[in-house]
Parts: C-alpha cells; structure tokens; sequence
C-alpha cells in the first residue's frame, strides 16, 4: 500500500485558479477525507491524483514514485497509477452485467481469463454482491450499484482508493450503512483510502483525518475528526462542522451580555480562562450547548433571555428558534430530558439560555468570512 503526498499542487483552468500551492500528505493506510463546500475542488483534486487531469504546478506521489511534476515533466498515466475509482455518479456500465463491469479493468490489463474470472468473483463476495453477478445495474438498487462501482475499483488491488461523494446518492439508511462497509473494507485490505465529501456527517464518521477546505480550494485546518471538531481552528470549520450559533457577545462593567440585550450571559463554568479578553466577542454555539428553560423559573433575573419563536416536534428532540435580542439560535432540546425536568416550551413563551461549551471567536474575523 501506499501514502498519497501533494506539493505545492496548484491547477488553473485559463484564468480560473481552482487551487494553489495546496500541501498535504496522506498516511499509508489511512482513511483520509477532503471536506468541503460544492465547488471549491475536491473532484479536481482526485482527478490530479487519478492522472485524468494534469496539474499547474507542484508535484505529487503515491508511495515513493513521484506521478506528476510538470516541472519536471512527469505525468504518468491513470493505468499506470495502481489507484481505484469511484465517481461522484456512479458510473457503473448500464448495458453491462455486475461480472462484467467489475471484470471489465482486468480485461484491459489483459490479466489472464482464469485468474481475472477468479479475482473478480473475491471482489464481488467482498462487497456483499454474490449471487447478483448476472444482473444489469437497473435491476439493482442505488447502494448495490454503488458496491458494483466499488468492487470494479478495487478488483485490480489498488494501493489507493479515490472515493468522490460515493453516498451523495443513497437514502440516510444506506448511506450509514455503505460508511461502515467502506471503514471496514479498509480495515481488511489496508487500503489508503482519499475520500471527497460536502458532508460533514460522512466526513466525521469515516476520516482517521481529514483536510476542511473553503471555497477558494485552501486547506484550513487538518487532523482527526473529533480533534477538528473539539478545537477548530477558525469559524469557517466551526460553521462547516454542523449547525452554528453565532453569538455576539459585549463585556459592559465586567459582565458578558448577549449584544442588544440587558441580561448577563451565563457562560459554562468551565470556561474559566478560555474568553479572551476583547470587549466585542462572538460566542460560537452548537445547538446541543444550549439549554432553555422557561423564564418565570427565575433564571431569568440572571440569565440571557429570549423568546421561542418557533418549536419543531423532530421526534427524539425539538428544534427551537429562539431570538435573543434580534439574534436568532437553533437550539435542539431532548425531548426525554424537556419532560422529565418539566421544562417543555410553548411557542412565544420568555426563555432563559444557558451555554454549556462555547468556542470564543473574534468579531471582525467572522464578518470578514461573511459569517456574520
Ligand atoms: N475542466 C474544467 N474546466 C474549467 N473549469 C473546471 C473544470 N473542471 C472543474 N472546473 C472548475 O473548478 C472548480 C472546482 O470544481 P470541482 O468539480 O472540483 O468542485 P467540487 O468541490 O467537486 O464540487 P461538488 O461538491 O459540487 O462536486 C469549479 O469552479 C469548476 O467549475
Ligand atoms: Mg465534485
């Protein structure tokens, strides 16, 4: 197997620069996944990697073999690449069978009948597809045409996989499904795996790390998900990750208020050290931080207020939008623990907020990422 190394990879299309001096390495083995929003050239990148598309500038290797360096005049071609496949459509061959589609990258390779016949019937147990090898991909649902497109990239023992948005198409259930298979097909083959998504779920479920890119195609923060997510590096990841709240948040007389409002802010008690000490800050919050509880309950003497503006029954929770002196919140309440604690909201009632994690951002920052 082998890693994946990128240097200084920039690529234009005329006078659109997609990417610049983009680095980054990929372990052997590992699962890694490119995050970001529709547009910012994560299909682009994996092309590169394929060698269906030719870069700018920088140079890139997979294992010890540098596979392209314009300077250098290098470019070896996809065939050449020892990578697996699978597009963003899944592009399997309608008018070929499952056996056929996934033998097909042996029939080109020319591998001898017998052992091709025999490789793909392993890489299609492999994927869960015995007994469906004479069926046409129309007679198959979306995620066993996925698993076909999956077997034919890996029936030729890639060194790496380049995965584009594989699940985009498939229903939540199959989706969740198709991330464990996809995580344990890497356990069992030890392949490298580069995943290209826009879904942070995906992302965070699959990766052992993962790159968040913006939409200009530049890395801004890279490591394990639940490090990423604990500690990101800027509001951009913060917002991208899931659901933000943005507060702003003002220290008059050495208390924090939510900006507009003449209620002091309860921060977590654990915050200790972590507010900087700027007047004007912005209070990062998912919507699982913050609690409400009713304002006639007294907190609101000594807690920020706002008002439930509108409450969505989701099942095991309740979506709320609270407007907090003109600032609007997502909070997400357990609908379990709302009833146990007697603290079930009605619409246009007075609410107390309580943050228990906050990640402090600086005001000007999160204007300037259009953010706020
Ligand atoms: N062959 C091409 N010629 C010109 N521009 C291109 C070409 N291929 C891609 N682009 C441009 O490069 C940018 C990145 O495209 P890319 O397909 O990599 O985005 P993406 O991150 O995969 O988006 P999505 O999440 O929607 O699939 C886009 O602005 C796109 O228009
Ligand atoms: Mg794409």
């Amino acid at each position: 197997m082998a890693g994946v190394e990128l240097r200084e990879v920039s690529r234009s299309f005329g006078r659109h620069t997609v990417m610049e001096g983009l680095s980054l390495a990929v372990r052997d083995g590992e699962c890694f996944t490119f995050l970001g929003p529709s547009g910012c050239g994560k299909t682009v990148v994996l092309r590169l990697i394929a060698g269906f598309e030719r870069l700018s500038g920088g140079a890139i290797s997979i294992g010890a073999r540098v596979v392209s360096d314009p300077a250098r005049k290098v470019h070896a071609p996809p065939e050449r690449r020892n990578v697996g496949v699978v597009f963003q459509d899944y592009a399997v061959w309608p008018h070929k069978t499952v056996y056929e589609n996934v033998v097909y990258p042996l029939v080109i390779r020319k591998v001898a009948k017998g052992e091709a016949a025999e490789r793909a019937a392993q890489t299609i147990r492999d994927v869960g597809l015995s007994g469906l090898e004479a069926r046409l991909p129309y007679q198959l649902s979306g995620g066993q045409q996925q698993r076909v497109a999956l077997a034919r990239a890996l029936v030729s023992n890639p060194e790496v996989m380049l995965l584009d948005e594989p699940l985009s198409n498939l229903d939540a259930n199959l989706r969740e499904e198709m991330r464990f298979e996809i995580k344990d097909l890497q356990r069992r083959t030890g392949v490298t795996i580069l995943y290209v998504t826009h879904d942070q779920e995906v992302a965070l479920a699959i990766s052992d790390r993962m790159a968040v890119l913006d939409a200009r195609g530049r890395v801004r923060q890279v490591g394990a998900p639940d490090t990423i997510y604990e500690n990101p590096g800027d509001s951009f990841v913060f917002s991208f990750l899931g659901v933000a709240n943005f507060i702003p948040v003002e220290r008059r007389d050495g208390l924090d208020f939510v900006r507009g409002t003449a209620v002091p802010l309860a921060l977590p008690p654990a915050d200790g050290g972590a507010r900087p000490a700027a007047d004007r800050l912005v209070a990062g919050c998912r919507p699982t931080d913050i609690a409400l509880s009713p304002a006639s309950s007294g907190d609101a003497e000594r807690h920020a207020a706002g008002v439930l503006k509108r409450a969505v029954f989701l099942g095991a929770s309740i979506d709320c939008r609270i407007d907090a002196g003109g600032t609007e919140l997502r909070v997400l309440q357990d609908v379990g623990a709302a009833e146990r604690a007697g603290l079930v909201l009605r619409e246009g009632e007075p609410v107390a907020i309580r943050l228990h994690d906050v990640k402090w951002f600086d005001a000007a920052a999160l204007a300037k990422e259009g953010l706020r």
